[in-house]
């Protein structure tokens, strides 16, 4: 009788080992290791390798044939952005996110949107009808679009050499099991076993598979960490819940850059694209108010328009409390240091809360000189024109600091209707102001900005 063999793998980063270890050598995580039964019985290895694995031989770069146009669009144009400029044939992706952040409407509705080809959608976690009503609710017909509730893979690539499809889905990874492997679906043996063999088919193939993958906090099932080497391109669906846009971005891709992002909105009729985030975010904006400004902001490489909101009060009880959402709280505190101690603000008894309006996230350094602005602004009480926009890094001396793409910046901010921007002086060598219609204010130091906005 053949004895099960079994090892010990990381949760985490999917270290194997064949004894329990409190500590993974590897990542360094604590207490992340579990038991997977590994041994395959033999027959079933030999079915399922045996007739797909081809030898391969050596070619030198020139003799490798190469097509033109390799990508072809996902219809949905934000997609095509973050994947690079589309999707490219043989590619595996795989997308994450928290549950309910929206991937299973996203990888519908790219199964839907695609009408001139035969596109395969396979879940694990829903029922046909489930998928009807969601298909409904999104509003898209496609009768090209194959439905496959299955999570046997060896199922699922018989499916896939039978019906052809163009482009395959699958809805989640996590869900699958091969019998390769003796383990239960969702150990990390079976996700790097069936991603394996998804990964051969689409290689072979040349069919582009898009694989859903759930994020765990407690790390109890394997994340999609593990699958991020194998795969070719690692998308990142991300929002908070409470707020409709959803922000797509690239980890990893082997086939673009990973500045790209992409922005939806999550509507009772599915996710909608956003193609010009700054006007939806500033869309509400009816009167000027103390402690609103608005920043010039880079995400990725799409220039956005943010505004950012602060709120200064007096601390009735003791300690007084700084609050931030969307933005580094310690990078908060540094900025209200850098007031108290270079422009001589006493805010140290106030509390000082912050908001990114839109319930985004921002990571751009451009964004200090409006934080600033929208702290003193209410702690004045005093408003900053709805004309204005600010981009600049303030450095612990408060000292204004240049910023990237500035050009960018300056023209978005045109384009929406401002008159003015501020930024820093260091960003004037190599500026051509001549044909701007906005008003350019450069700054050096922190005392100077509020010199004019609050004389
Ligand atoms: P879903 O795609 O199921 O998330 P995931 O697969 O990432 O777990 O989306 C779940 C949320 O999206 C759910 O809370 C409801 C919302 N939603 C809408 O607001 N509008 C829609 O048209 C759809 C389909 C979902
Ligand atoms: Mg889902």
């Amino acid at each position: 009788m053949a004895k099960t063999k079994t090892a010990y793998f990381c949760n985490n980063c999917g270290f194997e080992s064949t004894k329990w270890l409190g500590k993974c050598t590897s990542c360094g995580e604590w207490n992340t290791f579990t038991e997977e039964i590994i041994s395959t019985s033999k027959k079933t290895k030999n079915t399922t390798s045996g007739t797909t694995s081809t030898r391969a031989k050596p070619l030198s770069i020139s003799q490798i044939e190469s097509s033109d146009e390799l990508r072809f669009s996902s219809g949905i144009s934000e997609l095509n952005r973050v994947l690079g400029g589309g999707i490219v044939p043989g590619a595996v992706v795989l997308i994450g996110g928290e549950p309910g952040i929206g991937k299973s409407t996203l990888a519908l509705q790219l199964a839907l949107k695609l009408k001139n080809s035969t596109t395969l959608y396979v879940s694990g976690e829903e029922s046909r009808k489930q998928i009807k009503l969601r298909a409904q609710r999104v509003d898209d017909e496609n009768d090209n679009c194959l439905i496959l509730c299955e999570t046997s893979v060896e199922n699922i690539l018989i499916q896939m050499q039978n019906a052809t499809p163009d482009i395959v889905v699958i809805d989640s990874i996590q869900t699958l099991h091969t019998e390769r492997v003796e383990s239960s679906p969702g150990s990390i043996t079976q996700i790097r076993e069936s991603t394996n063999l998804l990964l051969r088919y689409a290689k072979e193939s040349n069919v582009p598979v898009f694989l859903i993958g759930h994020i765990n906090k407690e790390g109890s099932i394997a994340g999609p960490k593990i699958l991020e080497h194998i795969v070719d391109t690692v998308l990142q669906f991300e929002g908070d819940r409470n707020h409709l846009y959803r922000i797509l971005r690239a980890t990893k891709n082997r086939f673009g850059s990973t500045s790209e992002l992409g922005i939806f909105e999550m509507r009772s009729d599915g996710l909608r694209e956003v193609s010009n985030p700054s006007e939806l975010l500033l869309a509400n904006r009816a009167e000027t108010l103390s402690g609103v400004s608005i920043s010039a902001s880079i995400e990725g490489v799409r220039p956005f328009m943010i505004e950012v909101q602060a709120l200064v009060s007096s601390a009735a009880y003791g300690t007084p409390q700084r609050s931030s959402t969307g933005f580094d709280l310690r990078r908060l505190n540094m900025l209200l240091a850098v007031l108290e101690k270079r422009a001589g603000f006493r805010l140290g008894a106030k509390d000082v809360f912050l908001n990114i309006a839109g319930g985004i996230r921002v990571d751009d350094p451009a964004t200090d000189l409006s934080i600033i602005c929208s702290v003193l602004s209410s702690d004045q009480d005093i408003e900053i024109s709805s004309e204005v926009c600010f981009a600049g890094e303030v450095g612990l001396s408060g000292e204004i600091r240049p910023v990237s793409r500035v050009e960018q910046r300056i023209r978005e901010a045109e384009k929406l209707g401002f008159t003015q921007i501020y930024i820093s002086k260091y960003n004037k060598k190599g500026l051509s102001t001549t044909k701007a219609k906005i008003k350019i204010s450069f700054v050096a130091k922190v005392e100077e900005v509020f010199q004019e906005l609050f004389g």
